[in-house]
């Protein structure tokens, strides 16, 4: 059979901006589900694409749930940030909490890629990942590569450009 590179992956992200949305499009069509709810805690999520075989770590962005995000920082081979590019006013919510996870012991010293999606960009509101990228202060990150995609989680868009970048991070 194909042998796929393993890895593990945190999602992570204010609530309501799509993580499940896009997770659920990653997965083969078989194994996707076709109603969505907000996540309580966390979700564990198996499965493989092309190249990959991933154990994605799917977590709510509820702030009650928010502090469960560390404990998985020091197993995460790699982080996708989703932001909501339409909620402008919580922009800065989504910055601090990307710079405490950069700064959390068990990130900061490590290579851990960070792919952001710049999520909803099918809303006539949202932003540009470029201007999504400045409001996060992704310039400012030298710790690891980064990269943002903006997608639309409803249609898939952006996702395969955003899983290929993380491919080409993975050593
Ligand atoms: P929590 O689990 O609560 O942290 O939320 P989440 O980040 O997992 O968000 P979820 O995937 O549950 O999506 C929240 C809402 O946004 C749902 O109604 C989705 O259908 C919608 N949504 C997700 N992605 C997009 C997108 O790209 N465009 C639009 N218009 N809506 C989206
Ligand atoms: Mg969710």
């Amino acid at each position: 059979g194909v042998r796929r590179r393993e890895l593990q992956v945190l999602c992570v992200g204010l609530d309501n901006s799509g993580k499940t949305t896009i997770v659920n499009h990653l997965k083969p069509a078989s194994a996707q589900s076709q109603d969505i709810v907000p996540t309580i805690g966390f979700s564990v999520e198996k499965f493989t694409t092309a190249s990959l075989s991933l154990t994605v770590f799917d977590m709510s962005g509820q702030g009650r749930y928010r502090n469960l995000w560390e404990h998985y920082y020091r197993e995460a081979q790699a982080v996708i940030f989703v932001v909501d590019s339409s909620d402008r006013l919580r922009m800065v919510v989504a910055k601090e909490e990307l710079d405490s996870l950069l700064a959390h012991p068990d990130v900061s010293g490590r290579r851990v890629p960070l792919l952001v999606f710049a999520n909803k960009m099918d809303l006539k509101e949202s932003l540009s990942s470029v201007a999504c990228s400045s409001l996060l202060g992704l310039q400012e990150v030298h710790q690891s590569p980064w990269h943002i995609v903006a997608s639309n989680a409803l249609k898939g868009e952006g996702l395969q450009e955003g899983v290929e970048w993380l491919q080409d991070q993975i050593r």
